[in-house]
């Protein structure tokens, strides 16, 4: 027996299209789209009609960049697979795609089944894997080539954070090479670590070691000149290059001039350089502890360079980077040096409504909206047209959007399993209302009715996004 539902009446938007369509779902995929009101749609029979008029019917959200459980500064991102998957639903995004960490010594293979271990029937909707390689060596990269084909195609290299998973250039430009053959993605965290550590010291030295101090050393500079150096790496191994939570005007123009030159070189920015700043870094009372992530918060004149870089796509994807810790008990442990606060915001929630609030304040158009969020980082990483679009074949992942609701972004309403919200007070205009992933209303009306488990792990293909 099928199962069909319908979903009628609303604005179906897309990266392509916007269009006045009713949407029918058989058996978890979108069976068709016909224009609303029209003789096809008309003979549509279902078991379930949601009606979407005056809302919008987009993809459900792909997050690209988030870490639940990640060990980090001696403790653990605080969203787990559950409640975390649990809170992006609610926040309309259907699949997320989490950081797998090979540890120092270990394989990949160690990890990424340690990974699969957390995730395993715990998650509300789909998820994927990429691969942090914090030791590269002879059999790691063998092993780089076994991940690819089992759906594992990118990989995060580290510039920073020595003796944790920094990477020197000669393991960077190795790994780039291997991913050059084997069709990986290298996905880097670009920041100098080692003149950070530098400056890290000297801070915590002259007495400096309130958390704006952590947006202090880690200089606009040296976010740049990484940048730049991981470009002319991938030039030289001939591999394509993604650059996660890009932050600095600096940065987006070295991003620039590569793509000028026609280089597979993209970039990723996250709605807290968007929407926050060194002004939130600068909170009394180590209230700006609850801001600390890396690459840092920048002066608030950096969000237009950001801006245009998603305009004019020399900024591909906006993921979250959700990487959440509590104020209380992890947060601290950094009062009294800034450079022990566990590096990491949480916003796997609030992404898709601090998007749409870009639309309303005219920043980006409805349609690059889910270009951003949906469409491209389904390509970027090998899950499109199966994620990221309303098309025949593809999967329901489909949210139904109210654009003309206002919420006010709080701890007391968000689902992350965090005790602050870095939005908080934040007024916003729409809201999601309906989720549903692989045809299963997960959230009815803003009621939860997923469950842990119903999520699956989906392997990827390579990138679709290159030129
Ligand atoms: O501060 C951040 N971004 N924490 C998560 C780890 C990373 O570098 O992405
Ligand atoms: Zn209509
Ligand atoms: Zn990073
Ligand atoms: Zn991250």
């Amino acid at each position: 027996m099928s199962n069909r539902t319908l979903i009628s009446g609303g604005l179906v938007v897309t990266a392509a299209d916007e269009i006045h369509a009713d949407v029918l779902i058989e058996d978890g995929r979108i069976a068709a789209l016909a224009a609303h009101g029209t003789a096809a749609a008309e003979t549509w029979t279902a078991d379930r009609t949601i009606d979407a008029t005056g809302k919008y019917v987009i993809p459900g959200g792909v997050d690209a960049h988030t870490h639940m459980e990640l060990p980090f500064g001696g403790t653990f991102a605080s969203d787990d697979f559950d409640t975390g998957t649990r809170a992006a639903a609610w926040g309309g995004t259907t699949t997320i795609v989490d950081f797998a960490v090979q540890s120092m010594g270990h394989p990949l293979r160690d990890g990424l089944d340690a990974w699969h271990a957390k995730a395993d029937g715990k998650c509300a909707i789909d998820y994927a894997f990429h691969m942090i390689l914090s030791d590269v060596n002879e059999s790691s990269l063998k092993e780089m080539d076994l991940l690819v084909e089992e759906g594992v195609t990118s990989f995060k290299l580290f510039m920073a954070y020595p003796g944790v998973f920094y990477s020197d250039d000669g393991q960077i430009l190795r790994a780039m090479q291997r991913a050059s053959v084997n069709g990986g993605l290298i996905m880097m965290h670009a920041e100098n670590g080692i003149a950070i550590d530098v400056l890290v010291e000297q801070a915590l030295a002259r007495g400096e070691t309130d958390p704006r101090y952590h947006g202090e050393v880690r200089k606009v500079l040296l976010e740049a000149e990484a940048t730049h150096r991981a470009i002319q790496l991938a030039r030289v191994a001939d591999a394509p290059l993604y650059v996660v939570h890009v932050s600095a005007e600096e940065a987006v123009a070295e991003l620039a001039a590569a793509r000028d030159k026609g280089l597979n070189v993209f970039g990723e920015t996250c709605p807290q350089y968007l929407f926050l700043s060194t002004d939130n870094l600068a909170e009394p009372g180590f209230e700006g502890a609850k801001y600390v992530c890396s690459t840092p918060l920048r002066p608030r004149e950096h969000q237009a360079a950001l801006w245009r870089g998603l305009r004019t796509n020399d900024l591909q994807v906006v993921s979250t980077d959700h990487c959440p810790f509590c104020f209380t008990g992890q947060k601290e442990l950094g009062r009294g040096d800034f450079s022990k606060i566990p590096n990491g915001l949480p916003g796997v929630e609030n992404r898709m409504d601090l998007l749409h609030q870009a639309v309303v304040d005219g920043h980006i158009s409805r349609r690059r909206w889910i270009e951003i969020a949906c469409a491209t980082p389904a390509r970027m990483f090998g899950l499109y047209p199966k994620k990221g679009t309303i098309a025949p074949g593809a999967d329901a992942d489909v949210v139904i959007y109210d654009p003309h609701v206002q919420q006010t972004l709080s701890v007391e309403t968000q689902h992350m399993n965090v005790d602050y919200s870095a939005y908080e007070g934040k007024t916003v205009t729409g809201q999601v209302e309906t989720v549903l992933s692989r045809g299963h209303v997960v959230i009815d009306r803003r009621t939860f009715t997923g469950r842990s488990g119903h999520g699956v792990y989906v392997p990827r293909s390579t990138c679709q996004y290159l030129t």
